[in-house]
């Protein structure tokens, strides 16, 4: 990095600015070490390279889903559809067990796979990348799938959202 001497900085706005690229929503669910499942809602998900196919994502240092992750043989990246902001809260909550009465299935490398959702990716690693109080992960694709019918949720200005498909 130059040697650059930056000016003072307000994270809280910064947030807020942030907050006005609008997104999909993500949780992304695997099975780390000694078997235990993980999951966490991410926002920063998002395309890099069709061959090979690999897709991205940043998870904070202090989630405490992330030594579970690198430790994971693989993982699931789950796109939510509009009407499951419940799946987003459940997963983006802080401790607990998150896994209570939530139906799931197995994919690659046992990774939970959420029904009835927008989409799903089936991940391994690709890279890991020092991203500041994040880590960029970069997942290689194995499989995945979709559904035509289903509305994305949208994350935007801190809220959930809906889109509307013009005719
Ligand atoms: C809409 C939304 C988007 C989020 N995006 C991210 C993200 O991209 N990366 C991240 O590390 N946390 C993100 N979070 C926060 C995590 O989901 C949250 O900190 C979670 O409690 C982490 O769980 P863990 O500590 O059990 O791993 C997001 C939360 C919400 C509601």
């Amino acid at each position: 990095m130059p040697d650059i001497s930056f000016p003072p900085f307000d994270s809280a706005s910064f947030r807020r600015a942030l907050g006005h690229y609008a997104t999909g929503v993500a949780v992304i669910t695997g099975l780390g070490d000694k078997d235990e499942r993980f999951g966490l809602t991410v926002s920063s998900f998002n395309s890099v390279s069709l061959d090979p196919p690999l897709v991205l994502f940043s998870i904070d240092r202090a989630a405490r889903s992330l030594p579970l992750l690198l430790a994971a043989e693989g993982y699931a990246v789950n796109i939510l559809c509009r009407n499951q902001d419940h799946l987003s809260n459940r997963f983006a909550r802080y401790g607990g067990d998150k896994w209570t009465s939530v139906e799931h299935t197995h994919g690659h490398a046992q990774a939970p796979l959420l029904p009835d959702t927008l989409a799903h990716f089936e991940c391994v690693h690709y890279a890991h990348y020092d991203g500041g109080d994040h880590v960029i992960c970069v997942g290689r694709v194995l499989t995945f799938s979709w559904n035509e019918a289903e509305r994305p949720l949208i994350f935007f200005r801190g809220a959930y959202r809906d889109l509307h498909l013009e005719a």
